[in-house]
């Protein structure tokens, strides 16, 4: 999907107590255990978080400025993944604070500083089955732009 960034970008508040905190190494290991308690729900792989940093890391459309760290009460509850190609990697939100516009937070967040950037457009992948995320993207001004398997 994508959404192309001369569009205007509405705001998105975050959910009352929640707070973006930055990415590092103590923060990560929070967002991988988060994805990987998310994508046992399906829609997504777990990863070991030895093999996940140094891939991440090493990777030349990585930057920590966007990864967008989601935290409630001293817990991460939310998670968005974005590389330097304007390419959103992971979006995930405990499913405990699912509903309160976390994921369009997070999903914004991406937007607008892609945007800072320069950058014409922000593409994500999702699964053709994967409705909630789907809504949400579209909602946020994604179209479906190739469909691919
Ligand atoms: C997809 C996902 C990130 C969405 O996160 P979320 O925090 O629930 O997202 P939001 O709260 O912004 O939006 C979800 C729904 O809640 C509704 N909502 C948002 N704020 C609300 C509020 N204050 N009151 C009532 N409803 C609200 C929205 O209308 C939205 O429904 P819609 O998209 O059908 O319109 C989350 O479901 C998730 O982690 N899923 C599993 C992982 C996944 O599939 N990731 C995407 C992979 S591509």
């Amino acid at each position: 999907m994508r959404r192309p960034l001369n569009a205007p970008i509405a705001p998105a508040a975050m959910p009352a107590g929640v707070r973006l905190i930055p990415f590092d190494i103590i923060t990560a290991r929070a967002c991988r255990d988060l994805m990987n308690r998310v994508y046992a729900e399906g829609f997504g792989d777990a990863r070991d978080f030895d093999e996940w940093w140094p891939w991440l890391t090493t990777d030349a459309d990585y930057d920590p400025a966007l990864m967008f760290v989601a935290v409630k009460d001293e817990s991460i509850v939310g998670f968005c993944h974005c590389w330097t190609g304007a390419f959103i990697k992971d979006v995930v939100v405990d499913r405990f604070s699912r509903g309160h516009g976390l994921g369009a937070a997070l999903v914004t967040s991406a937007l607008l500083a892609c945007r800072d950037r320069g950058a014409p457009f922000v593409d994500l992948k999702t699964d053709i089955d994967n409705c909630k995320a789907q809504s949400l993207y579209r909602r946020l001004g994604f179209a479906i732009v190739e469909r691919v398997g």
